[in-house]
């Protein structure tokens, strides 16, 4: 996979359940809290890496949008590649410059992880490129190092956990539970496919300022319990109420930020309706939201159908994407071009 001096790694976003809201220390991209997410299966970055051989100065890193063409990435995105590939061609002891090419299937930068992914994706792409295999634990890592926590557990499959770990080495994701262990989907309802206004960071450094952060972070021991043991049970009627809760609390710091942050939008409360009446008519789904305004619906097998009947009939979803549990990244041989 490293033939012809090219490698490249396909990554899934994750969708957590406990969310990391919050960044201790910055310059290690350690959380104030432990987060659990689900790593998903259909919404995936692909990334292509290669030296340019020969050449002299900055990385060039291009971008595919979902349906578009390949061009230079939006500068937010082509400085978190450039930071990440600083960190990595450090621990390899590989010298650049080099040449990123990554493609999202889906829509970029609306509270569907696409940096988690991407960045796990570059991660994974970059041992390829330099020959060296790493554990998943290492991976998790070195995906972190990008500065996008939540890449930290996209390193992995299944259900996992990235602890707040006391410092540096502690800071990668455990898996709790294999894919193949339980079956959950999560349809993502997108209300709006552009991109936040504001992005995890500056809610992540503004999460503080916020009177209900400390009164969170105090909940959430009891929390992350009970969506431990609801895994291992595999008990949606266990997990589900815990999931909404904490998306919930997680957009009450964000609006009560200092200055306030509003991810959601009229049509984002219209969905939680829906899911609400959904489950008064004994369909079990709960709702989770990342920072953006877009629905993640959680529901088992039989509920797919009657769901996605429901919820895409809504005027205000403009697409559904069905997404489930998945396995985590893997080396391909297909490169973007
Ligand atoms: C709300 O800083 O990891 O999704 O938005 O992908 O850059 P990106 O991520 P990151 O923050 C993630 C925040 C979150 C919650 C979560 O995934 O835990």
């Amino acid at each position: 996979m490293s033939g012809m001096g090219r490698a490249t790694a396909e990554a899934p976003a994750n969708i957590a359940f406990i969310k990391y809201w919050g960044t201790r220390d910055p310059e290690a991209t350690l959380p104030y809290n432990p987060s659990i997410s689900m790593t998903l299966s259909e919404c995936v970055s692909r990334c292509t890496i290669e030296r340019r051989e020969g050449a002299v100065g900055e990385d060039e890193v291009l971008f595919r949008p979902r349906g578009g063409d390949l061009a230079p990435a939006p500068a937010g995105f082509a400085a978190g590649v450039r930071h990440h590939l600083a960190a990595l061609s450090k621990w390899a002891g590989a010298p650049g410059p080099f040449r990123v090419t990554t493609a999202n299937n889906f829509p970029t930068g609306a509270g569907i992880a696409s940096s988690a992914s991407g960045f796990a994706a570059l991660a994974l792409a970059f041992t390829g490129l330099v020959g060296r295999q790493v554990s998943p634990r290492e991976l998790s890592v070195l995906a972190r190092r990008s500065g996008s926590g939540s890449a930290a557990r996209s390193a992995l499959g299944g259900y996992v956990e990235w602890p707040a770990g006391d410092d540096e080495g502690e800071g990668y994701a455990v898996e709790l539970a294999a894919a193949e262990r339980w079956e959950l989907h999560d349809l993502v309802a997108v209300v709006d496919a552009g991109r936040k206004g504001v992005s995890s960071r500056g809610g992540h450094e503004a999460a503080p300022s916020s009177p209900y952060f400390q009164a969170r972070l105090e909940l959430l021991p009891e929390r992350l319990e009970i969506v431990r043991e609801a895994i291992a049970a595999r008990s949606l009627a266990d997990l589900g109420p815990v999931v909404e809760e904490e998306a919930i609390d997680l957009h009450l710091v964000a609006m009560s930020s200092r200055p306030p942050i509003f991810y959601w939008q009229p049509a984002t409360l219209a969905v939680l309706a829906a899911v609400r009446e959904l489950r008064s008519d004994g369909i079990s789904v709960w709702a989770t939201i990342d920072a953006g305004p877009n629905v993640h619906l959680i529901c088992e097998p039989p509920s797919v159908e009657p769901v996605a009947a429901r919820i895409g009939a809504l005027p205000e979803v403009q697409e559904l994407i069905r997404d489930r549990v998945g396995a985590g990244p893997r080396l391909v041989e297909e490169h973007v071009s």
